[in-house]
C-alpha cells in the first residue's frame, strides 16, 4: 500500500503534517494506514452508528451528543469513560482498539470521504449521521486549530485560505467531501444535520437524531442531553473536551484546545469583503447542484 501514499510532497512546510491516501489527505500523526487499507472489508453490524464529518464541523460536539443519547451513565455524569473512548475514530486509532471486539451498539467517528467507506455500510441498516457547517466558519476554525495545534501549519490566514480552497488540508476539499456524501446519500441510511441547526435549536436537533436512531428519551433525559452538550459545559468537562487526550490520542504536542468560540459567523471577523466574494463565487459554482439547506448567516 505504499503506492497509495503520496503525502509529504516536498511542497511547503504546511504539507508535512499530511498523508495522502487514495486521493484524500489525513493527518499523518497517529494515522492507522492499515485500517484505511482494509476499510472496504470492515465488518459492519446493523446497529452500528457512524458520525461522518469534514474536520472542524462540530465532530466533538456531536460525539458528545451521541454519547449522551446512548450511555445513561454518561448522561448522569457517573461514568469516567471519555468521549473518544466511547466513540473512537476509525482512521486514528493509537490505542489499537480492536473494533471487532467492541460490544454493540458500536459508535464510530470518521472524516473519510464517501468513496473510502466500508462496503457494508451500503446495506442501509447501519446508521450514518453527516454533520456539516458553513465552510467559511469551518475554514476559520481550521485555521486556528492548525496554527495552534499542528506542528507545521501556517499562521497566515491568506495562505491558509489558499490551502483550504485547494484542498491541501486534512479531509482534502470541503466541496468534494460534502458533495461525495450528498450525491451518494441514497446508498446509505443517512441523516444530514447542520451545525447551525444544532446551535439554533439543540433540543430540536437532538429529538431529530433520536427519531432517526429509534431512541426515545424521557423529557428529563432530553433536558440532561441538551444541558451537557452546550459549549460551556463541554469546554469545562475533561471527559468531553479532549484536552488530556491531545497527546495520547492525536500525538499533538502543543497546548491548544478543540474548544475555541463555538459560534456562527466567526468568518466575518477573519475574511475581507474581497475574500468573501471570491469564496462565494467558488461556493456557488461548486454547490449549484446540491439542494442541501444552508442557513449560514443566521445569528
Ligand atoms: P470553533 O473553532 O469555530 O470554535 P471539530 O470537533 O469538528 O474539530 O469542530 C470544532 C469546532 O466545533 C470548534 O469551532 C469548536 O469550538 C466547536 N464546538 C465544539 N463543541 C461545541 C458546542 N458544544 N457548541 C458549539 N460549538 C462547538
Amino acid at each position: 500500500f505504499q503506492q497509495a501514499l503520496i503525502g509529504n510532497r516536498n511542497m511547503e512546510d504546511t504539507n508535512k503534517f499530511l498523508t495522502k491516501f487514495k486521493g484524500c489527505y489525513f493527518a499523518n500523526i497517529q494515522l492507522n494506514l492499515e485500517m484505511l487499507e482494509n476499510l472496504d472489508d470492515f465488518e459492519i453490524r446493523d446497529d452500528d452508528v457512524f458520525i461522518i464529518t469534514y474536520p472542524k464541523s462540530g465532530t466533538i460536539w456531536f460525539q458528545q451528543i451521541l454519547c449522551l443519547i446512548y450511555f445513561e451513565e454518561h448522561r448522569k455524569g457517573i461514568g469516567n469513560l471519555e468521549t473518544v473512548e466511547r466513540i473512537p475514530f476509525i482512521e486514528y486509532n493509537p490505542q489499537k482498539v480492536d473494533f471487532a471486539e467492541r460490544p454493540s451498539p458500536r459508535l464510530f467517528v470518521t472524516h473519510i470521504p464517501c468513496y473510502l467507506v466500508p462496503r457494508g455500510l451500503k446495506n442501509k441498516k447501519a446508521k450514518v449521521i453527516y454533520i456539516y457547517r458553513n465552510p467559511k466558519d469551518v475554514m476559520c476554525s481550521f485555521f486556528h486549530f492548525s496554527k495552534e495545534l499542528t506542528p507545521s501549519s501556517t499562521d497566515n490566514f491568506v495562505e491558509f485560505m489558499k490551502l483550504f480552497l485547494e484542498g491541501e488540508v486534512v479531509g482534502s476539499l470541503w466541496f468534494d467531501h460534502i458533495k461525495g456524501w450528498y450525491e451518494h446519500k441514497s446508498l446509505f441510511n443517512i441523516q444530514f444535520l447542520m451545525y447551525e441547526e444544532m446551535k439554533k435549536d439543540l433540543r430540536g436537533s437532538v429529538l431529530k437524531v433520536c427519531k432517526f436512531l429509534g431512541k426515545e428519551l424521557s423529557e428529563e433525559d432530553l433536558d440532561a442531553v441538551v444541558r451537557q452538550a452546550t459549549f460551556e459545559n463541554m469546554k469545562n468537562d475533561p471527559r468531553a473536551n479532549y484536552d488530556d487526550k491531545l497527546k495520547t490520542c492525536f500525538g499533538i504536542q502543543k497546548k491548544g484546545h478543540f474548544f475555541r468560540k463555538g459560534t456562527i459567523g466567526d468568518w466575518k471577523n477573519h475574511m475581507t469583503a474581497e475574500q468573501n466574494e471570491k469564496f462565494d463565487k467558488i461556493f456557488q459554482t461548486e454547490m449549484k447542484d446540491i439542494p442541501l439547506k444552508f442557513i449560514w448567516d443566521m445569528n
